[in-house]
C-alpha cells in the first residue's frame, strides 16, 4: 500500500478524532503539518500526530499557502470556514476529508464540487453515518432487494435535549447568520443517508418547523442570566450548565467544547468558561435563532416518499422505518437493532448490525473509524468502498437540505432542478 500524508486544517474536536484513529488504524499515513490557533490544541496535535514544532502553524492559510506537501487534508475548521478552505486546499491539488457540512451556502457548495471537479481532486465529506454497521446494514438489505421496491421512508433524528442545548441553543451551531440552517448544520447527514438508501435523485421538498422552547419568553421568572449565578430553578432545571457542565465530569465533549481543552478539562477550566463563555449561559438568555424542530418530507424518482423529523425533545438518537413492497425493516440506531418483516412468509427476522461488517465501533456508531479506514483505501490505492460517493452526488444531497429549508421559509414545495437551475 502507498504512504500516504496528511496535513489538518483545523485540529478541534473533529480534527482531533480524524488524527487520532489515522494513527490508530493505519500505520501507512503519517500526519506532516497541523494549523490551529489555540494553544493546548496545538500542543496536542504536536503529541497525538508525533510532529515537530516546525510542522505546526496558527493559521490553515499559511499551509495552503506553500506548495503541496501532503497528498490530503483534513477540513475540521468550523462550518463558515470550510468553504475558502476547501477551495484553497483543491487549488493546490491535495485530496479532502472536507467536514460537514460541506459549505453554508448552496452556491458555495457547488464552487467546491466544480473545482474539485476540475482540478480532479476526490473530495470525501465527512458523512460518517454512511460508515456505520447500522446504516451499511440497511443499504445491504435494500440492495439484496429483500424488501422488494422502496415506496416509502420515515426517519427521525432526536437531536437530545441536552445536545441541543450544548450545540444548537449555547454553542457553536446555534445562530444561522454565523453558522448556518439546522437542517444543514446538523441533519445534513440525514438527507445525505436517505438519498444514499433509496439511490435516486430527490424531486422535491417540502418542510414545516420552528424555533418554539429555546427563547426568552419561555425563561422562567428569576432566572439569572447565567446559571452559575444562582438560579432558583437551578435544582429542577435540565439544562442548569453547573449540573451538565461542572458536575458531570464524564462529559469530556461538553467540558471540551467549553473550556477548549479536549482532554483534560479542570473543574476551575470549566468555572472560568461558565461565568464568562457562552455555555455557562440560561438556555433562555441566548443569541440562538436555529429551529429546534422540524419536519421535511420528500419525493423522489419513480414517487418513493420520505417523512424525515428532527427534534430536541427527546433523549437522542435515530429511527428509521423503510417499507417496501416485499417487505418493512424497522431499526433503531441506538441499539443497533433491525427488524425485518417480509410479507412473503409472514416472519419478523432480528438483525443485530453491531454483528455484522467488519467496522471497529466508537464514535458515531463506528463511522468515525469506518470513514477513515476508507479514505487511506480510497486515497492511497483508488478503493472506493460502498459507502464512499463522488463530490456532486454530496453537493446534490446538500441541495436537499438547502431546498427544504428554502420550503419552510417560503411556504412553498420546493422542485430540485428548478431550486438548483435558479441558485
Ligand atoms: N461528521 C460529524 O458527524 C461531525 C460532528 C461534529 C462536528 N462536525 C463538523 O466538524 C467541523 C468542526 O467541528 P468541531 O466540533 O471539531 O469544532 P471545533 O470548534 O472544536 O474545531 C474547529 C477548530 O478550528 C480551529 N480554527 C479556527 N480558525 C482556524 C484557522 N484559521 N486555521 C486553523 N484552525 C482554525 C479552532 O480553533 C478549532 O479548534 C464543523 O464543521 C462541524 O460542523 C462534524
Amino acid at each position: 500500500m502507498k504512504r500516504l500524508s496528511a496535513v489538518v486544517a483545523g485540529y478541534g474536536m473533529r480534527g482531533h478524532i480524524y488524527s487520532k484513529l489515522l494513527k490508530q488504524l493505519s500505520e501507512a499515513t503519517d500526519i506532516v503539518a497541523v494549523a490551529e490557533p489555540v494553544d493546548i490544541r496545538r500542543n496536542l496535535a504536536k503529541k497525538i500526530c508525533g510532529i515537530s514544532d516546525d510542522a505546526l502553524y496558527l493559521d490553515w492559510r499559511e499551509i495552503a499557502s506553500q506548495p503541496r506537501m501532503a497528498d490530503f487534508a483534513i477540513i475540521g475548521l468550523q462550518d463558515a470556514d470550510h468553504y475558502e478552505a476547501a477551495l484553497e486546499f483543491i487549488a493546490k491539488g491535495y485530496d479532502l476529508l472536507l467536514e460537514k457540512p460541506m459549505a453554508v451556502t448552496p452556491r458555495q457548495c457547488k464552487e467546491i464540487t466544480e473545482a474539485a471537479e476540475k482540478k480532479g481532486v476526490r473530495v470525501v465529506i465527512g458523512h460518517v453515518l454512511r460508515f456505520t454497521r447500522f446504516y451499511c446494514a440497511i443499504k445491504e438489505i435494500i440492495d439484496s432487494g429483500e424488501l422488494g421496491e422502496i415506496m416509502s421512508i420515515e426517519c427521525k433524528e432526536g437531536v437530545g435535549n441536552e445536545h441541543q442545548s450544548h450545540s444548537f441553543v449555547r454553542g457553536n451551531w446555534r445562530n444561522e447568520a454565523e453558522c448556518t440552517n439546522m437542517l444543514i448544520a446538523k441533519s445534513c447527514h440525514d438527507m445525505d443517508i436517505i438519498q444514499w438508501l433509496i439511490g435516486k435523485k430527490c424531486k422535491k421538498a417540502h418542510s414545516f418547523g420552528s424555533l418554539s422552547y429555546f427563547k426568552a419568553e419561555n425563561k422562567p421568572k428569576g432566572a439569572p442570566a447565567r446559571c452559575i449565578d444562582g438560579c432558583p430553578h437551578g435544582e429542577t432545571c435540565p439544562y442548569n450548565a453547573v449540573k451538565l457542565y461542572l458536575d458531570d465530569k464524564k462529559n469530556t465533549w461538553f467540558r471540551g467544547a467549553a473550556t477548549l481543552d479536549l482532554v483534560s478539562p479542570t473543574d476551575e477550566a470549566v468555572e472560568k468558561a461558565l461565568r464568562e463563555g457562552p455555555y455557562g449561559r440560561c438556555v433562555f438568555s441566548c443569541d440562538n435563532d436555529v429551529v429546534d424542530h422540524q419536519v421535511v418530507n420528500l419525493e423522489f424518482d419513480g414517487g418513493c416518499t420520505v417523512s424525515f423529523s428532527m427534534n430536541a425533545f427527546n433523549k437522542g438518537g435515530r429511527t428509521i422505518s423503510v417499507y417496501g413492497t416485499k417487505g418493512e425493516l424497522n431499526g433503531v440506531m441506538g441499539t443497533g437493532m433491525l427488524s425485518l418483516y417480509s410479507f412473503e412468509t409472514r416472519k419478523t427476522t432480528e438483525i443485530d448490525s453491531k454483528a455484522m461488517g467488519n467496522t471497529i465501533m466508537s464514535g458515531h456508531g463506528g463511522g468515525d473509524a469506518g470513514i477513515v479506514r476508507d479514505l487511506i483505501d480510497y486515497f492511497g490505492n483508488d478503493i472506493k468502498s460502498k459507502s464512499l460517493c463522488d463530490v456532486r452526488t454530496s453537493y446534490e444531497n446538500h441541495l436537499i437540505g438547502f431546498a427544504a429549508e428554502h420550503s419552510r421559509r417560503t411556504g412553498t414545495v420546493v422542485d430540485l432542478e428548478e431550486f438548483e437551475a435558479n441558485l
